[in-house]
């Protein structure tokens, strides 16, 4: 059929065919629907939402939604471990890659602790939990990783406030031209 064309009728099949201005599909996004995907929490804790939770709380939900991929307390596995201050001394995740990385040993930021477990977890449901759930939750792995004590809420003003152990062991890299690591 195309040889055809183009042998009999050149001058509608060689034109070369432009893409439209505007695709006739699609529609604006709403408002809502931005809403639902604008859920980034930044390091000062700008985008937490409204809510809270406790230890105990939190410590009901992990077991439910949470023990069954990380261990009934949040070291055992199967998937990653979420507890573990070692090793505390030295800082030498650059020297030996092998050490395993924790909330408690590498995370610089609290606050991303929320924005990952609201966004990625539970792996099997992401963007399941309430922000009360994911308060709680992110109250007891800070209370595990001895970070926070036991009788800690954590809410939009009490999370940023939260200095994690590895916290002075990032710099900004705002060298130019240069090695790109530091
Ligand atoms: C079905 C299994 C599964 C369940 C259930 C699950 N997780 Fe995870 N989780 C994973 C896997 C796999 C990873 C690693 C993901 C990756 O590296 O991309 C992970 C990573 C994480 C991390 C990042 C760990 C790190 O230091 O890099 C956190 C925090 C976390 N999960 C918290 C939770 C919480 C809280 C719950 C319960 C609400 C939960 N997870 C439920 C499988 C699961």
């Amino acid at each position: 059929m195309t040889l055809v064309c183009l042998l009999a009728v050149p001058t509608g099949c060689d034109r070369e065919e432009q893409p439209p201005e505007i695709f006739a599909f699609g529609r604006p996004a709403t408002p809502e629907e931005i809403r639902a995907w604008d859920i980034d929490v930044m390091p000062d804790g700008t985008g937490l939402p409204p809510g809270s939770g406790t230890v105990v709380q939190g410590a009901k939900v992990f077991a439910e939604k949470c023990a069954l991929c990380h261990g009934p307390t949040g070291r055992e596995g199967p998937f990653d471990p979420l507890v573990g201050r070692e090793p505390r001394e030295g800082f030498p995740f650059g020297r030996d890659p092998t050490l395993t990385r924790t909330i408690g040993n590498y995370w610089p930021y609290a606050t991303t602790l929320y924005d990952y477990i609201n966004r990625a977890m539970p792996l099997n449901a992401p963007g399941s939990l309430t922000p009360d759930e994911v308060y709680s939750l992110v109250a007891y792995l800070l209370f595990l990783n001895e970070i926070v004590p036991e009788d800690a809420v954590m809410n939009a003003q009490t999370l940023p406030q939260v200095t994690m152990p590895a916290r002075d062991r990032f710099v900004l890299d705002n060298r130019r031209g240069g090695q790109e690591i530091r």
